[in-house]
Protein backbone atom coordinates (compact mmCIF):
# COMPACT_ATOMS: atom_id res chain seq x y z
CA UNK A 1 0.00 0.00 0.00
CA UNK A 2 1.34 3.22 -1.30
CA UNK A 3 2.10 5.48 1.82
CA UNK A 4 3.76 8.93 2.92
CA UNK A 5 6.51 8.99 5.70
CA UNK A 6 8.37 12.59 6.74
CA UNK A 7 11.74 12.67 6.84
CA UNK A 8 14.12 15.48 8.57
CA UNK A 9 18.04 15.47 8.20
CA UNK A 10 18.31 17.05 11.68
CA UNK A 11 20.90 19.50 12.44
CA UNK A 12 23.60 16.88 13.71
CA UNK A 13 22.94 15.34 10.50
CA UNK A 14 23.97 18.64 8.49
CA UNK A 15 26.64 19.16 10.28
CA UNK A 16 28.57 16.17 10.24
CA UNK A 17 28.12 16.41 6.22
CA UNK A 18 26.01 13.48 6.24
CA UNK A 19 23.71 14.69 4.13
CA UNK A 20 24.36 12.47 0.81
CA UNK A 21 25.41 9.50 2.74
CA UNK A 22 21.99 9.41 4.25
CA UNK A 23 20.08 10.11 1.41
CA UNK A 24 22.19 7.15 -0.51
CA UNK A 25 21.27 5.11 2.60
CA UNK A 26 17.12 5.91 1.74
CA UNK A 27 17.94 5.20 -1.77
CA UNK A 28 17.78 1.83 -0.91
CA UNK A 29 14.38 2.01 0.19
CA UNK A 30 13.42 2.67 -4.15
CA UNK A 31 10.83 5.31 -2.63
CA UNK A 32 10.03 8.59 -4.22
CA UNK A 33 10.76 11.65 -2.59
CA UNK A 34 7.46 13.98 -2.93
CA UNK A 35 8.80 17.36 -1.25
CA UNK A 36 12.06 18.62 -0.12
CA UNK A 37 13.40 21.69 1.33
CA UNK A 38 15.50 23.54 3.71
CA UNK A 39 13.51 24.18 6.74
CA UNK A 40 14.23 27.09 9.28
CA UNK A 41 13.12 25.91 12.56
CA UNK A 42 11.56 28.02 14.67
CA UNK A 43 10.29 27.16 18.90
CA UNK A 44 6.74 27.00 17.65
CA UNK A 45 7.27 24.32 15.13
CA UNK A 46 9.80 22.43 17.29
CA UNK A 47 6.98 22.77 20.03
CA UNK A 48 4.30 21.84 17.83
CA UNK A 49 6.61 18.84 15.92
CA UNK A 50 7.65 17.29 19.35
CA UNK A 51 4.23 18.14 21.19
CA UNK A 52 3.72 14.38 22.52
CA UNK A 53 7.03 14.51 24.23
CA UNK A 54 6.22 18.01 26.27
CA UNK A 55 6.38 15.89 29.69
CA UNK A 56 9.55 13.76 28.64
CA UNK A 57 12.55 15.07 30.82
CA UNK A 58 14.91 15.12 27.87
CA UNK A 59 11.85 17.62 26.03
CA UNK A 60 14.09 20.90 26.76
CA UNK A 61 16.82 19.85 25.44
CA UNK A 62 15.09 17.99 22.31
CA UNK A 63 13.96 21.21 21.35
CA UNK A 64 17.39 23.29 21.34
CA UNK A 65 18.34 20.20 19.15
CA UNK A 66 15.69 20.36 16.40
CA UNK A 67 16.41 23.94 16.37
CA UNK A 68 19.78 23.74 15.81
CA UNK A 69 20.49 25.45 18.82
CA UNK A 70 22.93 22.50 19.94
CA UNK A 71 25.37 22.66 17.07
CA UNK A 72 24.92 26.56 15.49
CA UNK A 73 23.09 25.15 12.28
CA UNK A 74 19.69 26.61 12.64
CA UNK A 75 17.93 24.41 9.83
CA UNK A 76 16.95 20.54 9.16
CA UNK A 77 16.30 19.04 5.31
CA UNK A 78 13.14 17.80 5.60
CA UNK A 79 11.37 15.68 2.96
CA UNK A 80 8.57 13.40 2.31
CA UNK A 81 9.17 9.99 1.04
CA UNK A 82 6.61 8.00 -1.14
CA UNK A 83 5.70 4.49 -2.19
CA UNK A 84 4.81 1.15 -0.80
CA UNK A 85 5.06 0.49 2.56
CA UNK A 86 7.41 4.09 2.98
CA UNK A 87 6.58 4.35 6.89
CA UNK A 88 8.09 0.68 7.60
CA UNK A 89 11.04 0.77 5.16
CA UNK A 90 12.26 4.16 6.41
CA UNK A 91 11.97 3.21 10.34
CA UNK A 92 13.99 0.16 9.15
CA UNK A 93 16.97 1.99 7.21
CA UNK A 94 16.66 4.24 10.28
CA UNK A 95 17.31 2.10 12.61
CA UNK A 96 16.22 2.55 16.74
CA UNK A 97 15.59 5.51 18.33
CA UNK A 98 18.55 4.82 21.08
CA UNK A 99 21.85 5.03 18.75
CA UNK A 100 23.33 2.41 20.66
CA UNK A 101 20.44 -0.34 20.33
CA UNK A 102 20.28 0.80 16.66
CA UNK A 103 21.13 -2.16 14.46
CA UNK A 104 25.37 -0.95 13.37
CA UNK A 105 24.20 -0.89 9.68
CA UNK A 106 21.02 1.64 10.38
CA UNK A 107 21.58 5.00 9.40
CA UNK A 108 20.98 5.88 12.79
CA UNK A 109 23.63 3.14 14.44
CA UNK A 110 26.23 4.09 11.82
CA UNK A 111 25.93 8.27 12.44
CA UNK A 112 24.20 8.51 15.95
CA UNK A 113 25.47 9.21 19.10
CA UNK A 114 24.64 9.66 22.93
CA UNK A 115 25.45 13.30 24.23
CA UNK A 116 26.68 13.47 27.63
CA UNK A 117 23.23 14.99 28.98
CA UNK A 118 22.02 11.98 27.97
CA UNK A 119 19.92 12.78 24.28
CA UNK A 120 20.08 10.80 21.54
CA UNK A 121 21.59 12.50 18.50
CA UNK A 122 20.48 10.47 16.03
CA UNK A 123 20.33 12.69 12.45
CA UNK A 124 17.34 11.55 11.10
CA UNK A 125 13.44 12.07 12.13
CA UNK A 126 10.91 9.54 10.50
CA UNK A 127 7.18 8.92 10.92
CA UNK A 128 6.25 6.50 12.99
CA UNK A 129 2.47 5.66 11.49
CA UNK A 130 0.18 7.24 9.38
CA UNK A 131 -1.64 9.28 11.59
CA UNK A 132 1.42 11.19 12.69
CA UNK A 133 2.91 11.12 8.85
CA UNK A 134 0.26 12.92 7.94
CA UNK A 135 0.24 15.29 11.13
CA UNK A 136 4.15 15.81 10.41
CA UNK A 137 3.36 16.41 6.43
CA UNK A 138 1.08 18.91 7.44
CA UNK A 139 2.53 20.74 9.92
CA UNK A 140 5.96 20.81 7.70
CA UNK A 141 4.65 21.47 4.17
CA UNK A 142 2.48 23.28 2.15
CA UNK A 143 -0.19 21.59 -0.23
CA UNK A 144 1.83 23.18 -3.17
CA UNK A 145 5.02 22.38 -2.23
CA UNK A 146 4.33 18.24 -2.82
CA UNK A 147 3.40 17.02 -6.07
CA UNK A 148 1.71 14.57 -5.36
CA UNK A 149 -2.09 15.03 -3.74
CA UNK A 150 -1.87 13.19 -0.47
CA UNK A 151 -4.66 14.52 1.53
CA UNK A 152 -7.47 16.82 0.78
CA UNK A 153 -6.92 20.46 0.31
CA UNK A 154 -9.65 23.30 0.04
CA UNK A 155 -9.72 26.92 -1.62
CA UNK A 156 -9.45 29.42 0.68
CA UNK A 157 -8.97 33.30 -0.52
CA UNK A 158 -6.23 34.52 1.72
CA UNK A 159 -6.47 39.17 1.45
CA UNK A 160 -4.43 41.39 2.56
CA UNK A 161 -1.52 39.38 3.39
CA UNK A 162 1.98 40.71 3.15
CA UNK A 163 4.62 38.55 1.72
CA UNK A 164 8.03 38.49 0.33
CA UNK A 165 8.43 38.23 -3.16
CA UNK A 166 11.06 38.67 -6.03
CA UNK A 167 12.22 42.17 -6.44
O1 LIG B 1 12.55 9.71 16.68
P1 LIG B 1 11.80 8.50 17.20
O2 LIG B 1 10.39 8.41 16.67
O3 LIG B 1 12.58 7.22 16.99
O4 LIG B 1 11.72 8.66 18.80
P2 LIG B 1 10.71 9.54 19.70
O5 LIG B 1 10.35 8.69 20.89
O6 LIG B 1 9.61 10.09 18.87
O7 LIG B 1 11.64 10.71 20.23
C1 LIG B 1 11.93 11.82 19.44
C2 LIG B 1 13.41 12.15 19.59
O8 LIG B 1 13.68 12.46 20.96
C3 LIG B 1 14.37 11.00 19.27
O9 LIG B 1 14.62 10.83 17.90
C4 LIG B 1 15.62 11.42 20.03
O10 LIG B 1 16.35 12.43 19.34
C5 LIG B 1 15.01 12.05 21.30
N1 LIG B 1 14.96 11.10 22.42
C6 LIG B 1 15.94 11.16 23.42
O11 LIG B 1 16.85 11.99 23.32
N2 LIG B 1 15.90 10.32 24.50
C7 LIG B 1 14.93 9.38 24.60
N3 LIG B 1 14.93 8.56 25.65
C8 LIG B 1 13.94 9.29 23.60
C9 LIG B 1 13.99 10.17 22.52
MG1 LIG C 1 8.78 9.68 16.98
Amino acid sequence: MAQQTLILIKPDGLVKSLTGNILTRLSESKLEIIAAKMARVSKELAEKHYCHLKDKPFYNELIKYIMGELHDRKKVLAMVYWGDDAIGKVRELAGETNPEEANPVSIRGQYGRITTKGLYENVIHASTNEEEAQREIKLWFEPDEVIVELYQTKISEVKNIKKKVWA
